[in-house]
Formats: C-alpha cells, sequence, structure tokens
C-alpha cells in the first residue's frame, strides 16, 4: 500500500511539473499576444487623436496622460523625427527615451511587418529592474506627413504574477490531489482491514459464513496460533491444579468436563452402628483421575458400588465430593447382580484384564459376559449423554471396562470430543486376536476422537490390531486411524500422580511416621523396612517379590532377624477365582517363609490383607527403607510414583520392575526384572546397603521428574489436544458447508 502511494504521488508531482510547465509557456504566449495586439489597439486607437493634439502641447500631453491611465501602462511618450521628447508622461522608463527607441523605430525591425513612411511601427519585449515590459512604438502623420512617433511601455510584471499564482494554484491542487491520492485509499484500506479484521475474528470465533478469500489466511493463522499455543503449553514450568484450569478456561472456554469411569473415586459404605463411612478404592485410575476433578469440576459417572451408596444420592443419583469440600458430582449408575457379574468381574476382568497383561492368565470369554458387557457400556453411555449440557461436550472414557461405550456416545452425540485412555498395556495384534469379540472392542474404541496409552508401544499394538483385523486407513504419518470418515488419534500420554501429593503435605513427618510404624509392628531398633503396597492381583507379581525376599534371607544372613517386608494387600475381584488362588498362595508363601526364618522377635513377612487408606499407605511409604514394585506387567504402577511423592527426606530405594510403564521414567531406581529372583534379591541387598548419600542422589533426580510430569500436565497435555482437534473439526466443518454453499461472490 506505501508503495503504491509513493508510485501515485510521484507520478502526480511529475506530471503537475510537466502541466505548469506548459501551462507557464501558454499562459505568457497568451498573455504577451494580448499585450501586443493591445498596445497596438491602443496606438491605432488614439493615433489619430495624438496627431490632432501634435501641435497643442497641453492637450498631446492629456491624450498621453489618458493612455497611461490604464494601469498596466506604464507610461507614453510622443517623440519628434528628430529623435527629440514632444511630450510624455511621468514615470515613463528612461530606458525606452526617443533617443534610445528612435535608432530602432528608423531601421527595419523584423518583427514588425508593417511599414508606413520611413518610420516603422516597432516593439519589443524587455526586462527592466521593476519586471518584465512591453515596448511598442508607432509612426504619427499629419495629412500623409510624418510628424514623428509615439512609444507605449507595457508592464508585463502582472503576467509574471498571474504566472506565479498560476503555478501555486497548481502545486495547491498538486497537493489536494496527493492528499486525496493517498488518502481515499489509506482510508479505504483502514476500512477494509477493520472490516477484514472483523470478519476474521468472527470466523476465528466460529461466527459468520466463511469466504473464499479467508481460506489460505484462515489455515495459516490456525497453524500459526497452534504453534504459539504449542509453545506455550510446552513452556517449561510446573504444571499445577491452577494451571491445568487456566488451559482448560482457555482451550475450551470452561465447557463441563464428564468423566466415564466403573470404579468412583468415593464409595460409602456401612460401619458398626448404623454408620456410613467414606472409602479411597485402591485403584491408579482414581488416584490420578480424583485431583483432576478437583482442579477442573464437572461429572464422574461411575458404578455405585458401596453398600451405602444409594442412601448417599439425590434423586437424580448425585452425590457432590470430595465430602466436606465439594466440587464435583458422582453420577452413581447401579448395576444388577447379572450385570456386574457378566460385565465387571466375566468380560471385563476375566477376559480383557489377562487378555491386556503378560502374566500368564488364560483369559476367559463367555458369550452371556460379552452380552451384559454390551448391555452395561450402553447403560453407562446413555447415563453419560443425559449428564452433558451441550450437543459437543468432552467426556473422558476410562479403561478397558468401556471399549464399546466411544462408539456409542458418538451415535448419540456426533460432535462430542470423546477422549479415551486406557489405563492398562494393549497387547500385540496377534494376541488381541485371542478375543472372539476383538473387532467390536476396536470398532467400539474408534468411536473416540483420541486414544491414549501410557507408551509408544502399546499405540503401535493397537494400530496393529486395528490394521489386522479392521477395514480402516491408517494415517502413519500423524498416528491415526480413519473409519468411515471419522479419524480417531492415537497417543501415547504416561499417566502420573498429583503433585504435590495432598496426602503428604497433611503425613507426619518421615521420622515420626517411622517411629509410628515401628511402634506398631514391635520391630527392633536397628531393624529394616521394605514395603509392597498393591491390589492383590496376580498382574502385581506379589508371589515372585516374596519369593525374592525369601531368596534374600537366604543367601544374606546378615538380614536375617533384621529385615522385614511388610506387603499392604487390598483384596481386589475377590469373587474370582484366579484371585482367590493368589491370596490363597500369597498366603502360603508369607507363612512358609515365616516359618522358615521367623523368630519370636522377629516376623520377615507382614502381610496385611485389607484395604488401607492413602494416609495409612503414605505413613508405611514414608517409613520404609525400601519400596518394592515387582509387576510382571503394567501400564503403569502408580505406587512407585507415590513412594518416591512421599519421600520428601530423600531417604529410601526404589526397587522397580522393568515391566512397569513407570520404570521408562523413574530411571534412578533399580530396576529388576521379577521374574530373575537371583538379581531381585541382589538389587534388595544393594538397596538395604545403599549409603544414604546415593539415596538422596536417586530420589532428588526422581522427584524433580515426577514434579515436572504430574497428573496435571498429563491431563493438559490431552486436553490441550482435544482443543485443537475441536478446533480443526470447527475449521473443517465450515470449509464443508462452505463447499456446500456454493462459491462464494
Ligand atoms: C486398575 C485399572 C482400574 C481399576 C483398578 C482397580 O488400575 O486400570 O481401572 O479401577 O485397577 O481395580 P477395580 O477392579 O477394583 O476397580
Amino acid at each position: 500500500m506505501a508503495r503504491f502511494i509513493l508510485v501515485l504521488v510521484v507520478g502526480l508531482a511529475l506530471l503537475t511539473w510537466a502541466v505548469s510547465g506548459v501551462v507557464q509557456t501558454t499562459v505568457r504566449e497568451w498573455f504577451e499576444r494580448d499585450v501586443n495586439s493591445r498596445a497596438k489597439l491602443v496606438l491605432t486607437g488614439s493615433r489619430q487623436s495624438i496627431a490632432d493634439a501634435w501641435n497643442d502641447p497641453v492637450t498631446l500631453n492629456r491624450q498621453l496622460v489618458s493612455l497611461a491611465r490604464d494601469e498596466r501602462v506604464m507610461g507614453a511618450v510622443a517623440c519628434n523625427t528628430d529623435l527629440s521628447t514632444r511630450s510624455g508622461t511621468q514615470g515613463f522608463p528612461e530606458e525606452f527615451n526617443c533617443l534610445a527607441v528612435g535608432s530602432r523605430v528608423r531601421a527595419a525591425d523584423p518583427v514588425v511587418d508593417v511599414v508606413n513612411g520611413e518610420l516603422h511601427e516597432w516593439s519589443t519585449i524587455a526586462t527592466l529592474p521593476t519586471g518584465r515590459v512591453y515596448v511598442s512604438a508607432m509612426p504619427i502623420s499629419i495629412q500623409g506627413q510624418e510628424v514623428g512617433f509615439a512609444i507605449l511601455v507595457h508592464d508585463l510584471s502582472y503576467i509574471d504574477r498571474r504566472e506565479r499564482t498560476a503555478q501555486t494554484f497548481l502545486i495547491v491542487v498538486f497537493c489536494i490531489l496527493a492528499i486525496l491520492a493517498s488518502g481515499i485509499p489509506l482510508l479505504a484500506a483502514k476500512r477494509a482491514r477493520s472490516d477484514w479484521s472483523l470478519e476474521l475474528r468472527g470466523l476465528l470465533h466460529g461466527k459468520g459464513k466463511q469466504s473464499r478469500e479467508f481460506q489460505p489466511i484462515l489455515s495459516d493463522m490456525r497453524e500459526l496460533v497452534g504453534r504459539m499455543v504449542n509453545e506455550r503449553e510446552d513452556a517449561p514450568g510446573q504444571w499445577t491444579a491452577e494451571r491445568l484450569q487456566q488451559t482448560l478456561n482457555r482451550h475450551l472456554h470452561g465447557e463441563k468436563i464428564v468423566i466415564l469411569a466403573n470404579r468412583e473415586p468415593y464409595i460409602h459404605n456401612h460401619v458398626a452402628d448404623g454408620k456410613i463411612e467414606v472409602q479411597h478404592p485402591a485403584s491408579g485410575l482414581v488416584t490420578a483421575l480424583e485431583p483432576i476433578m478437583r482442579a477442573c469440576s464437572g461429572v464422574w459417572v461411575a458404578h455405585g458400588s458401596g453398600d451405602a451408596d444409594r442412601e448417599t444420592v439425590d434423586l437424580n443419583d448425585h452425590v457432590r465430593v470430595p465430602p466436606g469440600e465439594e466440587s464435583y458430582l458422582i453420577r452413581r449408575v447401579w448395576l444388577t447382580e447379572e450385570e456386574q457379574q457378566g460385565y465387571y468381574y466375566g468380560f471385563s476382568n476375566e477376559g480383557l484384564w489377562p487378555l491386556c497383561h503378560i502374566a500368564h492368565t488364560r483369559p476367559v470369554f463367555r458369550t452371556a459376559d460379552w452380552r451384559q458387557y454390551r448391555i452395561v457400556n450402553q447403560k453407562f453411555a446413555d447415563a453419560v449423554c443425559r449428564e452433558v449440557d451441550s450437543k459437543d461436550p468432552i467426556i473422558l472414557v476410562q479403561d478397558y471396562h468401556f471399549a464399546l461405550a466411544p462408539a456409542m456416545i458418538r451415535k448419540r452425540l456426533p460432535e462430542a470430543t470423546v477422549i479415551v485412555f486406557w489405563h492398562i498395556p494393549w497387547p500385540n495384534s496377534e494376541r488381541m486376536g485371542i478375543c472372539p469379540w476383538r473387532n467390536e472392542i476396536l470398532e467400539g474404541l474408534l468411536g473416540s476422537s483420541i486414544l491414549g496409552f501410557h507408551t509408544q508401544l502399546h499405540c503401535n499394538n493397537f494400530i496393529d490390531s486395528v490394521d489386522r483385523y479392521i477395514e480402516t486407513r491408517i494415517d502413519r504419518e500423524h498416528n491415526a486411524v480413519v473409519r468411515q470418515g471419522h479419524r480417531t488419534l492415537v497417543r501415547p500420554y504416561p499417566i502420573s500422580i498429583e503433585w504435590p501429593v495432598r496426602w503428604v503435605e497433611t503425613a507426619p513427618s518421615p521420622e515420626d511416621c517411622r517411629a509410628q510404624v515401628w511402634r506398631d509392628f514391635g520391630l527392633k531398633p536397628n531393624a529394616l523396612l521394605g514395603i509392597g503396597v498393591d491390589r492383590l492381583d496376580y498382574t502385581k507379581g506379589i508371589e515372585e517379590r516374596l519369593l525374592a525376599v525369601e531368596l534374600l534371607l537366604e543367601q544374606h544372613p546378615e538380614f536375617r532377624g533384621r529385615f522385614s517386608f511388610a506387603q499392604l494387600a487390598a483384596p481386589s475381584r475377590t469373587k474370582i477365582e484366579r484371585y482367590k488362588e493368589l491370596n490363597e498362595t500369597v498366603e502360603r508363601i508369607t507363612e512358609r517363609i515365616n516359618t522358615r526364618f521367623g523368630k519370636k522377635d522377629y516376623t520377615p513377612i507382614i502381610l496385611l490383607r485389607s484395604h488401607h487408606e492413602p494416609p495409612e499407605v503414605f505413613r508405611f511409604y514414608r517409613a520404609a527403607d525400601l519400596c518394592f514394585v515387582s509387576s510382571l506387567h503394567d501400564g503403569m504402577n502408580l505406587v512407585a510414583k507415590e513412594f518416591v511423592a512421599a519421600r520428601t527426606d530423600l531417604k529410601g530405594v526404589l526397587v522397580l520392575s522393568e515391566f512397569t510403564g513407570a520404570a521408562r521414567e523413574l530411571t534412578e531406581a533399580l530396576i529388576v526384572n521379577p521374574y530373575d529372583l537371583e538379581s531381585c534379591a541382589a538389587a534388595l541387598a544393594v538397596a538395604l546397603t545403599m549409603p544414604a548419600d546415593e539415596q538422596q542422589d536417586r530420589m532428588r533426580s526422581m522427584r524433580s521428574l515426577l514434579a515436572q510430569f504430574n497428573v496435571y500436565r498429563w491431563a493438559g497435555k490431552m486436553l490441550v489436544d482435544a482443543a485443537r482437534l475441536r478446533n480443526q473439526e470447527r475449521v473443517a466443518g465450515r470449509l464443508a458447508e462452505h463447499a456446500n454453499a456454493g462459491p462464494a461472490d
């Protein structure tokens, strides 16, 4: 624009300069011609009266004075033939006296073509200090006899003045034109720009109809904004509940979040004396998601599994939680015995759970369970759809209990953003093939917008399964699966815990925790304590863990009588045969070890087979010398992360199975293969003798990682990805609308 205006102004200046030259020459010629003919006219007209007054000096002078009365005539003079002055007006320029002009009047003058006797008419333009003058002379005759001549001097300075006025006028006109020429486009551009930015802003907010010329700029802007947002979201600095809230408000404009997860974060149970108690279930999923719901509020749709759950809900089956600091809702869904049996115990925990974990428990698939799984998924999907407050809500579907729900939700809410997180491993495609309903499972999950796993390996396994069993297009460049026009992004989002952990904030000091535990279990002052904290589940490698402790005591007599291992084992899925078996095996191994190495005042294995509330669990974490996490296969294992979070004193050693997701992040732990009992026993010995400064170094490093990669970051990343996806879908939707509406005018 500035360039255009510059060219325009320079062009106008050149044009004005050229025009003013032409105008000047033309005006001057006009005036000179005009003066010439006027002078002739004046002299010719007064020739007779001058001749008549020639011999009367007074009348002659009056004649000359009347000639010079014209303001443009400077003076007139009458000259005798001998070139003497006969009469003249005052102020006649001396330069053109009778003598000076007479010689020219006598000679033939090329300018004048009229010859009259010996004297000639003559004229010229001359320059005086006062300006230019036009001098004309004309012979005077009386009865054919030349008696002299008259000279008239016209002032031409007015022509110069007029020229200057004309030039000034032209310059003024030029300036006005230049201002108009630059101002009008500038105004127009400003107006267009404001209209344009208004329209663009409207389109970016999803309002208005998109015209074709905005398409490229819109996509450029979105890319740029996306990049900026990326940079901002990826900016260093800790993720906190507040930052997550801000991210949610910025990207999703405070939209309500609905979580679907089978396990509820607060279970109401009857206890003695008709009282009702609130229980925090032992579930990694709950540990991770509960802080997210506190930060974001919304609704958590879950199975109402507590025996006092029905008594604590309102008419809509809602209960406000957390108790005492209510900030979000649980929507409880009730299941019949048959539904629970088929959906939860059957298909979810005897089918999918062992299918997805490499823990050598054979999956069991029953048609009746599958039927219940479908019915219950539909039941939960319907409950979710009743909780949402828009046609495009954000729904977080959690875990293997709800593989079918994403497609069911999408069917009812095609514009919803469904984010699925699969909290357990995804098997390789060959193993997935075991499931008779693998196709339905895969198709159900592909109803989601984003499908998250803990690791890239599990993402790859999922994509391979899709590739192998169902008809889709796999976009490997973007890690996405496209099925029937719907795209699902498949991404790794390693889960974590809140930071800081609220149970740590309120826990007694590590010394006090240690003193309490020592007192409770009658440990000697020089005793060493290892702990394990798990649900009683065959994937956790509890048998292997106990066997490794047995081997340690066998190979390292120095620890006998000193080292005790406390296993906090929360009963889990107890109606399932395999879990009952595990319970018995763990009990048997414990008894054997305690018989083999125990003494009156020494119990090698302290088996605590009951549910422990978080404050109790954190007391053990803070008291122990080591924590042994020996899962045979685990999506993440948040116990490992909780132990590190609990150790504000930078003491204690984490012994961690290489088959957990956590082992990829907590590399400063002593990483072991739980199947290799020798190396596990050796790692336990190393842990128990590790110098304090090495413990501190390892702990410090793991804690700084957890502070950074906490669960707020996990949720933030997923929600930002979802927000980006929603924007892309909005733009794509508008483009499609635009294409359907035909070409823009
Ligand atoms: C695992 C699953 C969770 C589940 C938890 C406890 O962590 O991924 O979905 O909640 O185990 O199991 P439960 O069957 O008691 O809910």
